[in-house]
């Protein structure tokens, strides 16, 4: 079956802080119970050519050098999602983008404590469109009915 209103796609990042204290199950499993569905799943080095260009508006501010040596320093986890509304709800899912400042329950205020903050996510649907086609091939995105989304959508939904 196939349900029209319920294909954006989003891409949320395991940055090497969340990988090496051991937390992609714990972030998989809060998008997962969410009720967004996994589309594509790879784990990658990320080197400067990549991070420049997904950075670039970025790259001028003194943080850049840091940020990059971190987002080099493990291989980072990259997870397409898909959903209705998908781009705002792994933002609120990921609370505000320093750790410190974030609300509780959100992946940032329960898991960080500054700006080595777990997870990126798109910021934007036009940014998330740009961010799978950065991280992912077109094989890598599997397209496949999720029977759960019967108890996810209410029928209207999911039009
Ligand atoms: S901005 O200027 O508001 O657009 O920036 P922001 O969205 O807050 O952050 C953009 C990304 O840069 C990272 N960032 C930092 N990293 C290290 N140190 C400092 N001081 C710092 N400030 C911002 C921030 O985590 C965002 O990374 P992503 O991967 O997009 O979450």
């Amino acid at each position: 079956m196939k349900f029209e209103g319920i294909y954006e796609k989003t891409v949320l990042i395991v940055k090497p802080d969340g990988v090496q204290r051991g937390l992609i199950g714990e972030i998989l499993q809060r998008v997962e119970f969410k009720g967004l569905k996994v589309v594509g799943l790879k784990m990658m080095y990320l080197n400067e050519e990549k991070l420049r260009e997904h950075y670039a508006h970025h790259v001028e501010k003194p943080f850049y050098s840091g940020l990059s040596n971190f987002m080099k320093s493990s291989p980072v986890v990259c997870i397409c999602l898909e959903g209705k509304h998908a781009v705002d709800a792994i933002r609120l899912i990921a609370g505000v983008t320093d750790g410190a400042k974030a609300d509780g329950g959100t992946i940032r205020g329960d898991l960080a404590m500054g700006m080595c903050n777990v997870v990126h996510c798109s910021d934007s649907i036009e940014n998330a469109k740009i961010e799978v086609k950065r991280f992912f091939t077109e094989d890598e995105i599997f397209d496949y009915n999720k029977t759960e989304y019967l108890h996810v959508y209410m029928e209207d939904e999911r039009k």
